[in-house]
């Protein structure tokens, strides 16, 4: 439940806080709008994982582009640690692409995300080889990008991330890019980099196995226009790489909960492709 951290009695605001949050998008010039949020509200405690599942274009990558600061919401407040969010180095993001510099070498393209850090050169350096040995790149932080497979980029990205040890992590389906191996393995990573420097992360995905299997608290959307629709508490014990969470019964019987409200929210969705398909609970 969200709500309004104006009023000054209430106890420390929550890390992330989006209240009755609208936002709609204009095409080219004309007046067509489309609306991608609306009364979408969320509250985030500090160092809880959240995952952010729904369908494709119900609105995910515009709540992390409201909570990074760079779209400001039509109506609604927007709130990081109780102001307006500003990017900076206490913000991180993981996007799918990785978004690597071509001409740097993996050491220094961590080491370029801690420019605002205050931390100085030899500083930097030390911090980038930390994190690239916590992602097990040590031995590649002279190499390019170029010469990475897609896991290791995507393994310099999530040190890269984390270096800077922001209180905020905004992750944009950050594995949907590299093969199924790789990417439970850097689900793993994840978790463990987590596990030792906890972060507020909003984790946007549309795997239900990835959303569960990561996350403290799922939150599932609606179809656009987005918004909060169901807010599940994930309770499976920490730390998950030591056990088989696919085989846990909590985790079996989740997977199914959301599968299915996820199956029923694209048949009833009339902008959906699947629309009233075979098997739709839809009564035309
Ligand atoms: N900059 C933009 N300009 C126009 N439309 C946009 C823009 N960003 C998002 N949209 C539209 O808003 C809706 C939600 O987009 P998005 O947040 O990217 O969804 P998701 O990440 O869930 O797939 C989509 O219909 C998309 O086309
Ligand atoms: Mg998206």
């Amino acid at each position: 439940m969200t709500r309004s951290v104006s009023g000054g009695t209430e106890p420390a605001p929550a890390r992330i806080a989006l209240s009755g949050v609208s936002k709609g998008f204009r095409h080219g010039a004309g007046e067509i709008e489309t609306l991608a949020l609306k009364d979408f509200s969320l509250s985030v405690p500090a160092g809880e994982f959240v995952s952010i599942l729904g369908p494709s274009g119900c609105g995910k990558t515009s709540v992390l582009r409201l909570v990074d600061g760079l779209v400001s919401p039509d109506s609604g407040s927007v709130l990081v640690g109780g102001q307006p969010p500003k990017p900076g180095p206490d913000m991180g993001f993981v996007f799918q692409g990785f978004r690597l510099i071509p001409w740097a070498t993996a050491q220094d393209n961590v080491a370029f995300a801690l420019t605002a850090t205050g931390l100085d050169q030899q500083q930097r350096a030390d911090r980038a080889a930390h994190y690239l040995e916590l992602v097990g790149l040590k031995g590649f932080a002279r190499a390019y990008p170029g010469e990475l497979s897609g896991g290791m980029k995507q393994r310099v990205a999530l040190a890269r991330a984390f270096a800077s040890e922001p209180a905020t992590l905004l992750m944009d389906e950050p594995f949907t890019s590299v093969d199924a191996q790789t990417r439970e393995l850097m689900q793993t990573e994840l978790l463990k980099l987590w596990a030792r420097r906890r972060a507020t992360v909003l984790f946007v995905t549309h795997s239900v196995d990835e959303a569960i299997m990561l996350a403290d608290r799922v939150v599932l959307m609606s179809p656009r226009p987005g918004r909060v629709i169901e807010e599940i508490t994930v309770g499976l014990p920490h730390p998950r790489w030591e056990y088989d969470v696919h085989t846990n019964p909590r985790f079996i019987e989740l997977r199914a909960y959301l599968w299915a409200a996820i199956r029923n929210l694209v048949l009833n969705d009339p902008s959906s492709d699947f629309y009233a398909a075979p098997g739709s609970r839809h009564l035309a």
